[in-house]
């Protein structure tokens, strides 16, 4: 009979400690079981560590941080969707609409952008919205903690599974190209040459020297305590326009969190 591995309390309390550490995110005590699966990738029988002891004891030694960026991204949560929560997409359509033609050039984040559907679906309401976009100084930055959601991202390959229901043929036939063979739909190069994908813990200090008109900080925010909420919204108040928009995902709530932002609709804030 071959015995179950277990994460203890104690060691489940370690690895939150490190994983707050590296991604400010705290795990609370109902996790554990979800850290125990997802972290049984690394831990069992024929994997590369036999204990949960000895996993934790190889992270904390990881020299070249690749161990660690393993454990950060089986521990996050990657759920998104082409032109997900669209009454955002509507406002991000306004906004190009009304502005282009008035300012010098037009930044937007996707901070949290997961496997880069939320970027891209950016880039496709820019290519629809603004008639001269190849010649505007126009730019989406899309930031992750997971280097493996990035590259995938960076790729554009979309089984038609995951993207069915979600885009209409036109949007299909204008912005992908579909590999028959394996049933994927490849984002255009031209959709890409908006988009540039980074590793950005958004914890950490941000490297930009332009501010952005919109920041897209969807369903990321929900995973952090109200401390750190409070941390991430005043940073990134500082990287926006004045007027500026920062919009959060439809279900989160920043009540009781202290932001220097005004709530106006749909979980759209402003920067006045
Ligand atoms: C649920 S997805 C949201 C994707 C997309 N924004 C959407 O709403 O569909 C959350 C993403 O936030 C990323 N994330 C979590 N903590 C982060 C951090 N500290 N810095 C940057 N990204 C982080 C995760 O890796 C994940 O890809």
């Amino acid at each position: 009979m071959i015995d179950k591995i277990y994460l203890s309390d104690e060691l489940f309390n370690k690895f939150a400690e490190l994983f707050y550490r590296f991604s400010g995110i705290k795990l609370k005590d109902y996790k554990k079981y979800l850290v125990e699966y997802r972290l049984s990738k690394f831990v069992g029988i024929s994997k590369p560590y036999k204990t949960y002891e000895e996993f934790y004891d190889a992270l904390i030694k990881d020299l070249s941080g690749e161990l660690r960026k393993g454990f950060v991204q089986v521990l996050t949560t990657n759920y998104t969707y082409f032109f997900r929560e669209g009454v955002h997409f509507d406002f991000l359509r306004e906004y190009l609409k009304k502005n282009y033609t008035k300012m010098d050039y037009i930044r937007l984040w996707s901070a949290g952008c997961s496997t880069g559907e939320e970027a891209y679906s950016m880039a496709i309401t820019a290519l629809e919205t603004i008639p001269i976009l190849k010649s505007y100084d126009f730019k989406i930055l899309a930031t992750d903690i997971s280097n493996a959601v990035l590259k995938f991202a960076i790729e554009g390959v979309y089984h038609y599974s995951k993207i069915k229901g979600s885009l209409d043929d036109k949007i299909l036939r204008n912005y992908f190209v579909f590999d028959r063979a394996k049933k994927n739909f490849i984002v255009k190069d031209e959709v890409k040459s908006y988009v540039a994908f980074r590793y950005l813990n958004i914890m950490d200090k941000y490297p930009f020297n332009k501010k952005f008109d919109i920041v897209f900080l969807r369903n990321v925010l929900i995973y952090f305590d109200n401390t750190e909420k409070e941390y991430i919204l005043r940073k990134i108040y500082d990287y926006i326009k004045d007027n500026g928009y920062l919009i959060l995902g439809l279900s989160e709530s920043i009540v009781g969190v202290r932001s220097p932002f005004k709530s106006i609709k749909n979980s759209i804030y402003v920067k006045e």
